[in-house]
């Protein structure tokens, strides 16, 4: 069983049943709702969908304790390589095999901007992420996106899907449920929503409106789920 711990916000780590720790869009300390600090995080692999501030604040701290592994769009990589740290770029669509599964970039519809000290930034397109576990299951995060029919062609691909509900910035719930009309994953776990008041959403309500087309697992910051 693979053992994901939701930090809250669209902050999660996956231990893989060989016991690999992987880190998806950290954002710890100035995380509102997270139960953790990035100091007392593993972390062999840092994934991460995009380089706004709520996904990737503490991914330089994360990784020049732990020595991990950075998988991020090309552009978002070059930059955090310059840092010092150890990067595989991928692009929208590209996978790559590592010893805990294969991981593919899906799109998403949605900004990139990366802020730099000093006030200067860069733009980079964002994504969501494909991961197929070496042990078999399937897990996508969708990152921070509008509904985009692109997500039909992940039908059948995915046992458990992260999505975004919060509305404002990503899709709210009822373009939620569509996306999972498009999907059809077996899981749902709804993300980036009740992090601030801009983003409040009912997740119970969604629940309710998703229905029989998938179990959808509400998890409070800290909560773990297995499968
Ligand atoms: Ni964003
Ligand atoms: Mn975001």
């Amino acid at each position: 069983m693979a053992k994901l711990t939701y930090h809250g916000h669209a902050t999660c780590s996956i231990e893989t049943d060989e016991g690999t720790h992987l880190v998806i869009d950290p954002f710890f300390g100035d995380n509102p709702v997270c139960e953790v600090a990035v100091d007392d995080v593993d972390a062999d692999f840092i994934l991460i969908t995009h380089g706004h501030f709520d996904h990737i604040a503490d991914a330089i701290p994360l990784a020049e304790r732990t020595g991990a592994t950075i998988i991020a769009t090309f552009e978002v990589a070059s930059f955090l390589e310059e840092k010092g740290l150890k990067t595989s770029p991928h692009h929208i669509g590209g996978g790559v095999h590592y010893p805990f599964g294969y991981v593919k970039l899906t799109p998403a519809l949605h900004g990139g901007i990366v802020q730099l000290p000093g006030g200067e930034a860069f733009t980079s397109v964002p994504a969501g992420i494909l991961i197929n576990l070496s042990s078999g299951q399937r897990f996508h995060h969708a990152g921070d996106t509008a509904l985009i029919s692109d997500m039909q062609l992940l039908k059948g691909q995915v046992d458990v899907a992260m999505i975004p509900i919060g509305d404002r910035f990503t899709m709210g719930p009822a373009d939620a449920v569509r996306a999972i009309e498009f999907i059809e994953p077996k899981v749902v776990i709804p993300i980036h929503y009740n992090t601030w008041l801009p983003i409040e959403q009912d997740a119970g309500a969604f629940r309710s409106a998703v229905g029989d087309l998938a179990h959808v697992e509400i998890m409070a910051p800290g909560a773990t789920y297995e499968f």
